[in-house]
């Protein structure tokens, strides 16, 4: 990790979860933070006194659905941050039940909160770094049911399953065409994470009683993907808590 000590990193969905904890993670370990969520005051209070960081923390407030919001924050961290080198594409929504009898609107954010948004802050990201020929590194938190249909509850998880399964064709594409590029690209795909998402959006869903991960789980994941030398490129990394069973 010590090579990216003072670089940049964007972490998308900062304010909860496993983005939260990613933050954290990469401030401890010395790095530039830019948390970008709605939530701006709920990311500076939970990242206000980490313990043991070297690194900075900075929160700015952006919905990553709207390309808009997406370019200013870029262009404010391009003019007061630095140059981003590693962006983690966290920000993520579900919500429970058939597709059927979900409204239309919500389906619509699912889609543009995790493929679009992911899509725009890649494409800034990209802009940066190619400018400057810079060695990168883009981490997409995409799902096991970015892999599979799961038996058990992938009917009632309307549009999120294929809202997954894009960015696993999306990180494949990135990776293909940044080919030649110092830049790595990762699909990192986590079983059930005791967050936010499982809380709230499936609720419903009854699978409280099923194996969970915690978010450091995956922030460790990502700690140890980042600090691996530029010449590894770990393309899909698949975490599942023990004991789940859903591939
Ligand atoms: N928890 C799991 O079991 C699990 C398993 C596999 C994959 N994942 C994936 O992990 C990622 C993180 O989810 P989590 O489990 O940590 O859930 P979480 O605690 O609910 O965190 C979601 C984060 O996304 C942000 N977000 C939502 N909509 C946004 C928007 N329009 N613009 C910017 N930020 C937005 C939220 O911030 P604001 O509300 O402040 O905007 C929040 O910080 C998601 O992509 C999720 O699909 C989760």
């Amino acid at each position: 990790m010590d090579r990216w000590a003072g670089k940049v990193a964007v972490v998308t969905g900062a304010s909860s979860g496993i983005g939260l904890a990613t933050a954290k993670a990469l401030v401890q370990n010395g790095m530039v933070v830019v948390g970008l969520a709605r939530r701006k005051e709920k990311m500076e209070s939970e990242l206000a006194n980490i313990r043991g960081a070297t690194g900075k923390f900075y929160a700015v407030k952006c919905d990553v659905a709207r390309d808009n919001e997406v370019a200013e924050a870029f262009e404010w961290i391009k003019k007061n941050v630095g140059k981003v080198q590693v962006l983690i594409n966290n920000a993520g929504i579900a919500s429970g039940g058939k597709f059927t009898e979900v409204d239309n609107a919500i389906l619509k954010n699912i889609m543009e909160v995790n493929v679009m948004g992911t899509i725009y802050c890649t494409k800034e990201a990209l802009k940066v770094l190619q400018a400057d020929n810079l060695p990168g590194h883009i981490i997409n938190i995409n799902s096991i049911v970015g892999h599979t249909v799961l038996k058990p509850m992938g009917r009632d998880l309307n549009i999120y399953v294929a809202s997954k399964y894009a960015i696993t064709g999306f990180s494949e594409t990135l990776v293909r065409e940044l080919m030649g590029q110092n830049i790595r690209v990762t699909s990192l795909s986590p079983g059930l994470v005791k967050t936010e998402i499982v809380g709230s959006g499936l609720k419903d869903l009854n699978i409280l009683d099923y194996p969970f991960l915690e978010s450091e789980d995956i922030a460790n994941a990502i700690i140890y993907l980042l600090g691996t030398p530029q010449r590894v490129q770990v393309k899909e990394l698949l975490i599942p808590p023990l004991g789940e069973n859903f591939l």
